[in-house]
């Protein structure tokens, strides 16, 4: 894995020598440049927007000025764009080291936050497999100068560092971000956070009555695994806050088989897991005082001799039972008893889930929201909040009964399809819904369109995993 993870810091203007770096990136506002700016602005075809990088052409300089839009409408989100075209202008020309004169003056920590959060962001890139030059990272340092909050650009590297860590766990493919490599990972960042890491392998967990998830398993030689997280930074009587994240390390879609068109993509099909592990990792780091529980069923969902098939039935960990329609559809199977287990044995605060779980939302929403539905409004007002100042958008899908009348099955409780050709993405949340305790205030995040694939967005890599959300969710439970 390659990303820088941490930053350098320079008070004082006049200890840096230019020299020592390939490039010192300089803050510009559109409406604030002076005369002489605007020119050489100008001579470039450029007004100062966002992310918009001028070169001091006329000399040797390294100097380059870099876009923040008006002065007059600075957002986080617009830092951290501009972050990343510095990053991304510096990885593309092998630039060693390099100086970034900090943009935030009295806007609020936050500001310095999202700005450290771009730098960290946008100098990630999956290089592991390649064993030519192509493998080479050259970015060795980013340094801030000037007058920065150090401990909230602090906070920043740490978000940004667990983000990386999660996109990694996405891009390595089903041979290595398998089960047992989750359950690795979340022993690392359980050590690292003082938090006690429980895990089930096939035989407990199919003993102790979750049929849903087992049956999903029972294709696959590749040991499955239920991974319980819980950090307990709060006191000891206030309820935790519960994640549980889908992941499922290679989706073929079972019986019901995939087309081979990018199946490969399927590799990503663990990305709600890694919003997950994102921020506890995050979290370990930060050490809040809260109680947070994370949840994760992780197999891969494979075809064969011993697979389940269409038609079948499956007994839940709360005892219902599922009419099994598609093989394929079964990210909300093995969420079913993850979301059963932690209704059964906690009381959260809230519950929120992550799961790459259906196309449906990428034909509604594309690459740039995750799907939203929730139980409960307050919930979703607040999540609303923390999307618009992480600049991870989310929107809202209704979960009315009638949606919930869709996944009722003639012969069993339930059936994990829907209507054929309805409203797919809502039918996933109407299924999970009957695995919820009730008093439960829940939220399903389907992020199967923004886990990957993210396109115009600096600070995320193309063909990467994004790990978007994580930030979101920091922000959320205020960490
Ligand atoms: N992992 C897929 C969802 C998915 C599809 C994620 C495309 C990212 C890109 C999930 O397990 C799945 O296969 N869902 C089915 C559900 C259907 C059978 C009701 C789908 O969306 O086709
Ligand atoms: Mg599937
Ligand atoms: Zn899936």
């Amino acid at each position: 894995m390659a990303y820088i993870k941490e930053l350098k810091f320079l008070k004082n203007h006049k200890d840096l020598v230019d020299e020592n770096y390939s490039m010192v990136a300089v803050p510009t506002f559109s409406d604030t440049m002076d005369k002489e700016l605007d020119q050489l602005f100008k001579s470039q075809n450029k007004t100062g927007k966002v992310g918009e990088l001028v070169f001091e052409i006329d000399n040797d300089s390294r100097v380059v000025y870099y876009g923040l839009g008006s002065s007059s409408e600075k957002t986080p989100e617009n830092f951290r764009r501009a972050a990343g075209e510095i990053v991304g202008y510096a990885l593309a020309h092998k630039y060693k080291d390099i100086a970034v004169e900090c943009p935030v003056s009295d806007e609020g920590e936050y500001f310095c936050q999202a700005f450290a959060e771009g730098l960290i962001l946008s100098s990630y890139r999956f290089l592991d497999y390649f064993t030519d030059e192509r493998g080479d990272y050259h970015l060795n340092s980013i340094t801030m100068v000037g007058a920065c909050k150090e401990e909230a650009a602090k906070k920043g590297v740490i978000i940004g560092s667990a983000v990386c860590d999660s996109r990694d766990l996405g891009n390595h493919p089903g041979n290595v971000t398998t089960p047992t490599r989750l359950a690795e990972f979340a022993t690392e960042v359980g050590k690292k956070g003082n938090m006690k890491v429980t895990i089930f392998d096939r035989e407990e967990f199919t003993e102790m009555g979750m049929g849903s998830f087992a049956g999903v398993a029972q294709g696959t030689n590749e040991p499955p695994k239920f991974i319980i997280m819980e950090y307990s930074g709060g006191k000891k009587d206030e309820k935790p806050i519960m994640l549980v994240g889908k992941g499922l390390t290679f989706d073929t879609g079972g019986v019901s088989l995939k087309p081979g068109l990018n199946m490969d993509q399927m590799k990503f099909d663990m990305c709600g897991s890694a919003v997950v592990f994102g921020v506890m990792n995050a979290i370990a780091e930060l050490k809040p005082n809260m109680n947070v529980v994370a949840i994760v069923p992780s197999t891969h969902n494979m075809l064969g001799g011993s697979a389940y098939r269409p038609g079948d039935i499956l007994t839940a960990y709360n005892g219902k039972t599922i009419e099994v329609l598609n093989t394929d559809a079964e990210g909300r199977l093995i969420l079913a008893d993850a979301l059963a287990y932690a209704s059964k044995h906690y009381d959260p605060e809230y519950m929120l889930d992550f799961a790459t779980l259906t196309g449906a939302v990428v034909v509604t929403l594309g690459h740039i929201a995750t799907g939203l539905m929730s139980n409960n409004e307050s919930l979703v007002e607040n999540i609303k909040v923390s999307s618009d100042n992480t600049g991870e958008h989310v929107w809202q899908l209704p979960l009315w009964d009638e949606y919930c009348d869709q996944v009722k099955s003639e012969v069993a409780d339930v059936k994990n399809l829907g209507s054929p050709g309805q409203a797919g993405t809502i039918a996933g949340a109407a299924f999970l819904k009957a695995f919820v305790r009730e008093d439960i205030p829940w939220a399903h995040f389907d992020v199967a369109g923004t886990s990957y694939h993210v396109e115009n967005r600096s600070y995320i890599q193309k063909n990467s995993a994004s790990g978007q959300v994580i930030r979101l969710v920091l922000d959320l439970i205020g960490a």
